[in-house]
């Protein structure tokens, strides 16, 4: 899908330009021909010459230089692209493309361009987290920019959180998306669930568990990209609803049971990520509990398991798929809940592992099929596992 395909290659100044000559080699050894755009901040950190020896092309820096093949640099650069990418994406760039400036060769260049456009922000965690930055973020787009978001982690200046520029497989799944993308999902309604249900103690405190959410959200986002209809219902977290899914926030697991089931009758897939409480407060105080006793009881009653409900009653063109969060013996107890949960499809991983289940960005699963095959998978970001999931429901459909 890359190859033969132009990417202009629009890289602002930022630490993490080293991590783009890499990107930009492997796009060029996967066939691409990558015309490289640096802005003057971005040659004091890698020279130009590693670029245009990466990706065997001339890089480009001037607005006013002309060459025999680029008379006009910013309209030529832009014309001749199937994609734009920016990485990695600036506070600067960023607020410039949203404010519709034009004052160098890149700037003027994104605003010339008539393909996809897809940006990979990288920075401090405070400058992303800024408002204005994500003000600006979401009116690009709503003008339909596409973006691949900076992963959690240690920043370059010492400070946790979410900053860093996207691992280049991460990126490149991007791309062949965005290039290749079949909208093979259109037609199809997709039910998601998200996060760990909250069951409340009292007015102020509830039993829930570590699931960050961003499982069901990848998910979502990819039903999205590829067409169909996602409605997600999900325990309040702290991520967005993706631009285009229905989301529906719901707290403890039988609110999540009362959505779903309404739900459900009218999805062709449904994909249950969701953390739900096994158990919940026999009774919920009605007023904040106070410290009076040196021990405290709670008693708690079993909650109805949502997805061995819907194994009972699913149609014949429905595809249910559950997910099973193990710290041991994963096969055994997948098999066991794919087999009594009347699943087609069971989403396995092991969340003691590092890099690999709540909170992370990443995530190595097992997929466990009803006939029997088991399929494991790399290490890989949440939104290609939600790829790869969703290829493996339209493998099951096509069977039938
Ligand atoms: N699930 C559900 N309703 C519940 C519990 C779980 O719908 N009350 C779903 C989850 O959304 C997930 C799958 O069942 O898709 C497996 O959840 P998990 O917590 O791993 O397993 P349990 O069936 O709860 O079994 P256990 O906690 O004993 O491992």
């Amino acid at each position: 899908m890359i190859k033969g395909k132009v990417i202009t290659l629009g890289v602002p100044g930022g630490i993490a330009v080293y991590k783009v000559a890499d990107l930009a080699s492997k796009l060029t050894g996967l066939g691409a021909t990558v015309n490289t755009i640096m802005t003057g901040s971005a040659t004091e950190f890698v020279k130009p010459v590693t670029f245009q020896v990466l990706t065997k092309n001339p890089v480009h820096t001037d607005l006013f230089s002309s060459s025999a093949e680029h008379k006009i640099p910013h309209i030529e650069l832009a014309a001749s692209a199937d994609l734009f990418l920016i990485a990695p994406a600036t506070a600067n760039i960023i607020g410039k493309i949203a404010a519709g400036i034009g004052d160098d060769l890149l700037s003027t260049s994104v605003l010339a361009a008539n393909c996809p456009v897809l940006i990979c922000p990288a920075m401090n965690v405070k400058m992303y987290s800024n408002p204005i930055v994500q003000a600006n973020i979401s009116k690009l787009k709503e003008y339909d920019f596409h973006f691949v978001e900076p992963e959690q982690g240690l920043v370059a200046c010492g400070d946790y959180g979410k900053g860093r520029l996207s691992d280049s497989s991460t990126i490149i799944y991007a791309i062949e998306q965005l290039l290749g993308q079949a909208k093979d999902m259109s037609g199809l309604r997709v039910l998601i669930t998200a996060g760990g249900t909250r069951e409340a103690i009292d007015p102020v405190r509830y039993i829930s568990n570590r699931s960050s959410g961003k499982m069901g959200y990848a998910l979502a986002q990819a039903v999205n990209s590829r067409g169909g209809q996602a409605i997600l219902i999900s325990t309040p977290t702290c991520l967005e609803i993706p631009l285009g899914v229905e989301g529906i926030i719901v707290e403890s697991a039988m609110e999540m049971r009362d959505a779903v089931l309404k739900h459900y009758p009218h999805c062709q897939i449904i994909i249950k990520a969701a953390a739900v409480a096994d158990y919940r407060c026999e009774s919920v105080f009605s007023e904040k509990l106070k410290k009076d006793g040196e021990s405290l009881t709670l008693k708690l009653i079993k909650n109805p398991d949502i997805l061995a409900e819907l194994g009972c009653s699913k149609r014949e063109d429905q595809t249910l798929v559950g997910f099973a969060a193990e710290t041991q013996f994963l096969d055994q107890n997948a098999k066991k809940k794919l087999i009594s949960k009347k699943l087609d499809l069971l989403v396995a991983n092991d969340v003691s592992i590092p890099g690999s289940g709540f909170g992370s960005d990443s995530n190595r699963v097992k997929l466990f099929y009803s006939d029997g095959m088991v399929e494991e998978l790399p290490l890989l970001s949440k939104l290609i596992v939600a790829n790869k999931i969703i290829d493996a429901v339209k493998n099951i459909r096509s069977k039938r």
